[in-house]
C-alpha cells in the first residue's frame, strides 16, 4: 500500500508574520497521521523560517522551483544545493504556472529534474492538460509528452525517487475540480504508461492529484485507487483547511 502525501503549494503568498502563525498551527496539528506524509512548498525567501519552525516535526518542506544550473552567473535563480542548505526534501517541477507564465519547456523541466535528483532532492513532477487540450481529446497525449520528456533524459529508474502530480490546468485555482472518476482515469493512464517500462516501479509510484482540492472533496478524490494524495494550492494557506485535507488522506489509508 502506497503512503499518501499531501503537499501544500503556497505559491507567491505569505509574509513572515502570517507564515509564523500558519507553520506553528500546522506543526501542532499535523501529528500522529499514520500513513500520511505532509509537506509545504514555501517561497524561497521563507525557507529559513520554515526550516526553523518545522525542524524535528512530522512535516517536510521543499522549493517551488529550482535552477537547472549548479552555480554561476544566473541572476535570480536558486540552485538545488541552496534548497538543500535549508533541508528541503522535495522540489516542485513543471508546475503549470512555470510552464505557462515563465515559458518552461518540457526539455528545461527534464534538465531541472536531473539537476534536482543529482543534488539529492526528490522532484515532484507536475503534468496536466489545459481545457482546450482536454476538449480536443488530447489530454493523454499531452501528459504522455510531458512524461516522455523526463523519461528520455532521466530514464525510468529515476522515477523511483520522484513523485508525479497530475494537475489539470483548468482545475487549478478555479474551484472547478476534476471529478474523482476523471482524475482516476488520468492517474491510471499515468501508472499504466510507466508500467510499460517497469511494473514494480509503476505500482510504487506516488501520483498526486492537484486542482481545487478542498476539505469537502478530498476524501472522494483520495479514495480513488490510483490517487495517492494531493498537491494543494489555495486551501494550503489556511491551517485548518490543510489539516482537514491531511486528515481526509488519513481516513483513506485507514479505509484501504
Ligand atoms: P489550487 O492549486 O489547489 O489552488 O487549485 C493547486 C496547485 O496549483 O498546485
Amino acid at each position: 500500500m502506497r503512503q499518501k502525501l499531501v503537499a501544500g503549494n503556497w505559491k507567491m503568498h505569505g509574509n513572515l508574520v502570517e507564515n509564523q502563525a500558519l507553520l506553528a498551527s500546522l506543526r501542532t496539528q499535523l501529528v500522529g497521521l499514520d500513513g500520511v506524509s505532509c509537506a509545504v512548498f514555501v517561497p524561497a525567501p521563507y525557507l529559513a523560517q520554515t526550516q526553523q519552525m518545522l525542524a524535528g516535526s512530522a512535516i517536510a518542506w521543499g522549493g517551488q522551483n529550482v535552477s537547472e544550473y549548479d552555480k554561476g552567473a544566473y541572476t535570480g535563480e536558486t540552485s538545488a544545493a541552496m534548497l538543500l542548505d535549508f533541508a528541503c526534501r522535495y522540489v516542485l517541477l513543471g508546475h503549470s504556472e512555470r510552464r505557462a507564465i515563465f515559458g518552461e519547456t518540457d526539455v528545461v523541466i527534464a534538465v531541472k529534474f536531473v539537476a534536482a535528483q543529482k543534488a539529492g532532492l526528490t522532484p515532484i513532477l507536475c503534468v496536466g492538460e489545459t481545457l482546450e487540450e482536454r476538449e480536443a481529446g488530447r489530454a493523454e497525449a499531452v501528459i504522455a509528452r510531458q512524461l516522455d520528456a523526463v523519461l528520455e533524459v532521466a530514464g525510468v529508474d529515476a522515477l523511483a525517487k520522484a513523485i508525479v502530480a497530475y494537475e489539470p490546468v483548468w482545475a487549478i485555482g478555479t474551484g472547478k475540480t476534476a471529478s474523482p472518476a476523471q482524475a482516476q482515469a488520468v492517474h491510471a493512464f499515468i501508472r499504466e504508461k510507466i508500467a510499460q517500462l517497469d511494473v514494480v516501479l509503476a505500482h510504487n509510484l506516488t501520483i498526486l492529484y492537484g486542482g481545487s482540492v478542498k476539505a469537502n472533496n478530498a476524501v472522494e478524490l483520495f479514495g480513488q485507487a490510483d490517487i495517492d494524495g494531493g498537491l494543494i494550492g489555495g486551501a494550503s494557506l489556511v491551517a485548518d483547511d490543510f489539516v482537514a485535507i491531511c486528515q481526509a488522506a488519513q481516513s483513506c489509508t485507514v479505509a484501504a
